[in-house]
């Protein structure tokens, strides 16, 4: 039990919150169940599926909602199932904008009340940071929200909300590890937002297991799904993935809850992408650019942040992975002259692959860069650690040793040998879609034999290949010419 002093309860003596809540804020009396919601008492008994909330009117072994097998259990005290008209619940103008562009565009237009919204990504990515931004936001324009953490105390929070510059007497918070205490506490105050951070750190003392075990993350996010519908309340809560991206045991959230987002990206680097997944009231697919910095995350366009958009020699466009997603990001060449002992310096990129991908231009592409000094990037600085952004590399080079820039509207994809043979790269798909964003029509790929042709793939087998037009055009002036797909 919590023994001190609630804080921010109203003083009328009226029932308290079983949590002490900080930092209380003017409560705005939100209309939290949708107008369509009509409960009609029914004397029957419910069944529900502990997986994913599916009712059904009677015992079955196997869930219709998620295919689960002994899930279904009879509703426990509620013999009343609350009978809805087919209202679209999440409607555009029910949809609340999180004042987080890219945000909205992830969730499909804004946050739908009474929806639960799983922000999903390894520790340390910046879920806290983004739910601290969200929760300033929705304040800011008069939603009341409150902040339940089981990770971090009031003063850790209180100290990343100076941080962040948000008014820390507009966001509501709670300190809570006890699934009661916070259920308690979403009853009493009713909140627009309810934010978990994290559901590894909740416990629910009815269930078994360890806080973040299958068993208590099933229980949790189960209660907190059933508050969202029940009470109109929209829940985020933020969950801890593994490296191979599974949260608490084999998709045990993704069920229960509306919407899932990850949140992806390298933890040294400061790029981060929120690219959403499972989502019930919008498309999948969508994603958004931010940028870890002192103050907190930065949106931003990858498209011109990545991109500089000059056809200059020594540029190249590459299209790396960032998590599940590509974007499009520019390598930067420099040839300079040699002073003192040689030397190469790169930015963004491995330093010993762009050590080898000089290597390689002289040898297998035959394209002399003597005794020079050499410089690598990438714009923005973006982390690019996938092997497939070799080819891009070498074309960059290619191009700063020419003098002639890689042919417009092109990008180049693949990991590159030491004896100038480019390998295919996985995920062709997401790299033609950031391609395409970026305004590309040829993409000069490494291919796999027998692999599915794509239109826009120009397949080569060798760096000589990939870089004909620097090689043939070398002393000749830039015509200014396009490459052409092979179909
Ligand atoms: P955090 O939101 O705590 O990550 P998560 O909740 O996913 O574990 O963010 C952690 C990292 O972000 C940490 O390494 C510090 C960094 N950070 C910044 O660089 N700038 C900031 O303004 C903040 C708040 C955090
Ligand atoms: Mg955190």
């Amino acid at each position: 039990m919590i023994s001190h002093r609630p804080r921010g309860i109203r003083a009328d003596g009226r029932s308290r919150t079983r949590l002490p809540i900080a930092s209380d804020t003017t409560r705005r009396a939100v209309s939290s169940v949708p107008a369509s919601f009509v409960a009609v008492a029914r004397a029957r008994t419910i069944y529900a599926c502990a997986a994913c909330r599916q009712q059904v009117s009677r015992w079955v072994g196997r869930c219709p909602g998620c295919g689960e097998w002994g899930t279904i259990d009879a509703a426990t005290g509620a013999a009343v199932a609350p009978i809805l008209t087919l209202a679209d619940p999440a409607s555009r103008q029910d949809r609340v904008s999180t004042g987080i562009a890219g945000l909205d565009r992830v969730l499909g237009g804004g946050l739908v009340p009474a929806s639960v919204v799983l922000l999903a990504g390894e520790p340390g990515i910046g879920k806290s940071t983004l739910l601290l931004h969200l929760l300033a936001n929705l304040s800011g324009t008069g939603r009341d929200c409150l902040l339940v953490s089981g990770e971090e105390s009031h003063g850790q929070v209180a100290a990343r909300a100076r941080r962040l510059d948000v008014a820390g007497d507009t966001v509501a918070f709670a300190p809570g590890r006890d699934l009661p205490g916070v259920i308690g506490a979403a009853r009493e105050r009713r909140p627009f937002l309810l934010a978990i951070d994290s559901i590894q750190a909740i416990r629910d003392p009815a269930a078994p297991g360890v806080p973040g075990g299958v068993a208590q993350v099933r229980a949790c996010a189960d209660a907190l799904v059933g508050l969202a519908k029940e009470l109109g309340i929209a829940v985020v809560i933020t969950g801890h993935v593994t490296k191979d991206g599974d949260l608490a045991g084999p998709r045990t959230l993704e069920h229960a809850v509306d919407v899932v987002l990850l949140f992806e990206g390298d933890a040294r680097s400061g790029m981060r992408v929120l690219a959403g997944g499972k989502n019930r009231f919008g498309t999948e697919g969508e994603s958004a650019w931010f940028e870890m910095g002192a103050g907190g995350l930065r949106e931003f366009d990858a498209a011109s942040a990545l991109r500089p958009g000059e056809r200059v020699p020594g540029a190249a466009l590459a299209l790396p992975m960032a998590g599940r997603r590509a974007v499009a990001v520019e390598i930067q060449a420099l040839v300079g002259p040699l002073e003192g002992s040689a030397r190469r310096h790169s930015t963004g990129l491995d330093a010993r692959r762009f050590h080898l991908m000089a290597a390689v231009l002289e040898r297998a592409a035959g394209v002399h860069l003597g005794r020079s000094e050499l410089f690598g990037a990438t714009a923005g600085g973006f982390r690019a650690d996938d092997p497939a952004v070799d080819l891009a590399v070498v074309a960059a080079l290619a191009s700063a040793a020419t003098g002639l820039p890689p042919p417009a509207g092109t990008a180049f994809v693949g990991e590159v040998s030491l004896t100038g043979l480019v390998r295919s790269a996985p995920g062709m798909e997401p790299r033609l879609a950031a391609a395409t964003g970026a305004g590309c029509d040829v993409v000069v790929a490494g291919v796999a034999p027998g692999s599915r042709s794509d239109g826009r793939v120009l397949p080569v087998r060798h760096v000589s290949e990939a870089l004909a037009w620097a090689i043939r055009g070398r002393g000749r002036r830039d015509d200014g010419g396009r490459l052409s797909a092979a179909g």
